[in-house]
């Protein structure tokens, strides 16, 4: 194995098509898929060239096999010997407003220690290690030591409670957790520790628990527990890269799904890296004075993807922020976007629909025109939203970025390409899918349907990032995926393409939520409420929300001798934040006597839905499957009559 830290190959040039035609770009990479990925996955550095493109043995898709990488080189060592060294990596911005600057040399450092102190404590490639941090500087460096000796991140977003790390730890069979002693949200402290406490009775397999100090706040000590401070600092600054397969696992990211337990969704580093390489360079056209601020907390794939392993690689300047939007003021993102002179804002339709209520008195206080470009990611956004984004954020003079994708897909499908294409807007459209990635809208048969008609979006071929499989779960990966559509992935979500082949997504197609951007099963959200002792059965639905996208509604049965009360509302309100976290706050609570199901027993969900929206009945009859007219109307008023 060679130090290839000093031996970067300079003749890799990034390809960005620029000064192309992007028909034409898209036609050769539709035509020559081969050639075109070739030339995308050479803009990464690989210690060892792959023997193949793509290995497609469906529905299993090894790019780049026989390729050796390490993603946290192609994020760090390839920038020392350039001017990038330096350069802030990350400006880290605390809740209180504390900044603390990271150059890319010091997040070498800090990643290469890390990355010594878990070999010492046993870890190896091929290991899980989980990360369960606030968002501080200790988060990326965790996910790139591990990368860097091969070990398997599994980041668990720091609003989830101890069930949820319980069932992601043992579902991974991790060895260590990295946490923090607490992390901030809105002025107060969360006690992470000892939420990690609670969890790692259950989870046998975890060996060690490393601490970051943050808040300084007293935290129990255990047997297992180890400060990081402590592990780190003594150690070397170089760990020599691990040659990692392409194929091999980078990170898992559980998401939820349509049954009770969250999948695990594997990505590798060839394929996954070649894909944001490429993506990133094409939408956000990113520049070497470019200040980018993705919102995202790294604890979902935005993060991962578009905070972590994208801008890294590109070697721009990165804000992390700590805390809320809107915290101490609803000012945040504005002032941050001033101070730090932040040239590409990629955020979520959510954060922008609670700034947009307060008027548009507040961002016009301040100095946005830094400013460049804007993104917005992770649920459909409002026209109106779109054009208030554009007019008062962007002063009408920068592109929005609609970018769809999914936890998934591993990074952005759909998406002005602006780094390559100059095309029309059109408000709420992500427009059209990226080079190579062939999309289509299928009915129920999976016949492409025509242009404005709703259907479901699938993907045709396979793609660099998407994933590799579900963790110990290749089963569940074939049929929630390729089984739906023969041939072709199974996305999950609505959409339909106007008569100009613009893309508008609709939201799901299936019992997945979207409050607030998050991601939130309906059958995990029942599975937490019926394990209250006064619940013996729940359905959840969703009510459209002006600020939330989607808010969850509960309708619960309860068990016998138990009457409902305001107290007991809240008592299961306050059951469900614990169990899942404060993301799933419910919204309203129906209890009632039974719930509607068909005769085979399957819950009437869409039923619920339309109720708790108001809709008409007549448009729900086509969506129940199963279920027939006189059911549903039945069904119907019954619930009505309870509510
Ligand atoms: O329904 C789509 C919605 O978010 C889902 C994927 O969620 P997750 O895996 O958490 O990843 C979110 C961040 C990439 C999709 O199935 N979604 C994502 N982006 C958009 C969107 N809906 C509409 N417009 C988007 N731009």
């Amino acid at each position: 194995m060679n130090d290839l830290r000093n031996n970067r190959d300079e003749s890799q040039e990034i390809i960005t098509l620029e000064g192309s035609n992007i028909k034409k770009v898209k036609e050769n990479a539709k035509n020559n898929p081969d050639e075109f990925w070739t030339a995308c996955a050479k803009n990464l550095i690989w210690f060892k060239e792959w023997d193949q493109v793509l290995d497609w043995n469906y529905p299993f898709a090894k790019w780049f096999p026989g390729g050796r990488i390490n993603a946290s080189y192609n994020c760090l060592d390839k920038h020392l010997t350039t001017e990038i060294k330096n350069k802030a990596a990350f400006i880290w911005e605390g809740e209180d407003g504390k900044t603390i600057t990271v150059t890319y040399y010091q997040l070498f450092t800090k990643v290469n220690q890390l990355a010594n102190a878990l070999k010492k404590l046993g870890i190896k490639k091929g290991d899980r290690v989980t990360i369960y941090l606030p968002m501080i500087p200790e988060l990326p460096i965790s996910m790139l030591a591990c990368a860097r000796i091969g070990a398997i991140h599994s980041v668990i977003f720091s609003g989830f409670s101890s069930q949820s790390i319980i069932d992601r730890v043992n579902d991974a069979g991790s060895k260590i957790i990295i946490t923090a002693d607490g992390g901030y949200r809105r002025g107060k402290t969360i006690p992470l520790k000892s939420i990690v406490d609670e969890a790692i009775k259950d989870t046998p397999t975890i060996e060690k628990v490393i601490i970051v100090k943050r808040t300084f706040d007293d935290v129990h000590i255990g047997g297992k527990d180890i400060w990081y401070e402590d592990i780190v600092t003594e150690e070397s600054s170089y760990c020599l890269s691990e040659w990692n397969d392409s194929n091999d696992p980078l990170f898992i990211l559980y998401t939820s799904g349509t049954t009770g337990k969250p999948k695990g969704v594997v990505h590798g580093s060839g394929g996954y890296l070649t894909h944001l390489f490429n993506s990133a360079k094409w939408v956000f056209d990113f520049t070497s004075t470019d200040v980018f601020f993705c919102t995202a907390d790294i604890g979902w794939i935005t993060g991962h993807s578009y905070v972590v392993y994208a801008p890294l690689m590109h070697g721009v300047t990165q804000i992390l922020y700590e805390g809320a939007p809107d915290y101490p003021n609803p000012d945040r993102y504005w002032k941050i976007v001033e101070k730090h002179g932040v040239t590409i804002l990629y955020t979520t339709p959510t954060a922008l629909r609670s700034y947009m209520r307060y008027g548009d008195k507040i961002p016009n206080s301040y100095d946005l025109s830094s400013l460049r470009l804007l993104g917005t990611v992770g649920e459909p956004i409002n026209p109106e939203v779109w054009k208030w984004y554009f007019n008062v954020i962007g002063k009408k003079s920068c592109p929005i970025v609609d970018t769809w994708w999914q936890t998934e897909t591993g990074g952005i499908m759909i998406g002005m390409c602006t780094g390559i294409e100059n095309i029309s807007m059109k408000p709420g459209s992500g427009t059209f899918s990226l080079p190579g990635i062939e999309l289509e809208i299928v009915d129920e048969e999976g016949l492409k349907v025509e242009n404005g008609k709703k259907g479901y979006l699938i993907i045709k071929k396979p793609w660099p990032g998407m994933l590799l499989s579900l963790w110990n779960n290749e089963e569940r990966y074939k049929k929630t995926y390729w089984e739906k559509v023969s041939g072709s992935f199974f996305a999950g979500d609505f959409a339909y393409l106007d008569k100009d082949n613009y893309t508008w997504i609709l939201g799901r197609a299936d019992d997945i939520l979207k409050v607030a951007g998050h991601r939130l099963g309906t059958i995990e959200l029942e599975s937490a409420f019926v394990s209250h002792p006064s619940i013996a059965e729940a359905a959840i639905t969703s009510k459209n929300d002006d600020l939330k996208g989607e808010a969850i509604v509960a309708f619960l049965v309860l068990r016998k001798g138990i009457e409902s009360s305001p107290h007991l509302d809240a008592e299961v309100n306050e059951h469900i934040r614990n169990t899942i976290g404060p993301i799933a706050s419910t919204e309203k609570i129906y209890f009632v006597n039974k719930l509607p199901k068909t005769r085979s027993g399957k819950i009437m969900r869409r039923l619920l839905k339309s109720i708790v929206n108001k809709e008409a009945i007549g448009d729900i009859s086509t969506l129940e499957d199963e279920a027939s007219i006189e059911e549903i109307n039945y069904e119907f008023n019954e619930i009505n009559k309870q509510l």
